[in-house]
């Protein structure tokens, strides 16, 4: 039985290791998503030359040649028109974006963060969570809203921060469990799976019940 893929492009800004991971897990023939365009805004970015190696539509949109930020979203809107693209991965996408442009692609727009939201929206994300003594991090799949690092939650993965983590090692760790949560996420949503009701969003999927994580263990 051939499924209905939903039409999916992954914005990148660097070196694009969440991008790859969906890319992998999209190649499952069951995968609800297809990615159809991978759109960076940074012409030397990494992830676009990885996506390039492996055969996929590719866009460069350099924001550096758009005198403002309007006409920047208006190139991208249009590479994405052009693609037929019906929903967006944000996967280390380094661009503030007007909410109009995001209210345009409101609950079709997801991002991956590396905290567990909402603390710890912005950048510095693992400093901060070593600053602040936390001894459970991890990351966040959410649906994109006009505010930074806001919107309904999809799906979580958390990790323990160890003793004599530095932000490098903590970082290590958690983006292990982003490349793990991130095709999940994606997998739920371009189904039809995870579906925002109000401001939160309710998985109707047979799900494990996970074990809870302890840190330090018991
Ligand atoms: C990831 O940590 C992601 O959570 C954040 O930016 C980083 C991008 O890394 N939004 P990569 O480009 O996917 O390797």
């Amino acid at each position: 039985m051939t499924i209905k893929k939903t039409r999916t492009a992954i914005l990148v800004s660097g070196r694009g290791s969440n991008m790859q991971a969906l890319v992998e897990a999209a190649r499952a023939v069951d995968y609800p998503a297809e990615i159809v365009l991978v759109a960076s805004n940074r012409p030397d970015a990494a992830g676009l030359e990885w996506a390039r190696s492996q055969g996929l539509p590719t866009a460069s949109i350099d924001h550096t040649r758009h005198a403002t930020r309007e006409a920047f979203e208006a190139s991208l809107q249009q590479t994405l028109d052009a693609a037929n693209v019906e929903l967006v991965a944000l996967a280390g996408f380094m661009r503030l974006m007007t909410p109009a442009f995001v209210e345009s692609w409101r609950n079709r727009m997801i991002n991956i963060h590396p905290s567990l939201l909402p603390s710890f929206k912005g950048l510095h994300t693992h400093e901060r969570a070593l600053a602040a003594g936390v001894k459970i991090t991890g990351c966040t799949v959410h649906f994109v809203r006009a505010e930074m690092d806001d919107g309904p939650i999809i799906a979580q993965a958390a990790v323990p921060v160890l003793g004599g983590d530095t932000p490098a090692l903590l970082a290590e760790r958690v983006l292990a469990a982003e490349h793990r949560i991130y095709p999940v996420a994606l997998r739920l949503v371009a189904a039809g799976l995870a579906r925002c009701e109000g401001e939160k969003v309710s998985v109707s999927h047979d799900l494990k019940a996970s074990l809870p994580l302890y840190s330090p263990n018991l």
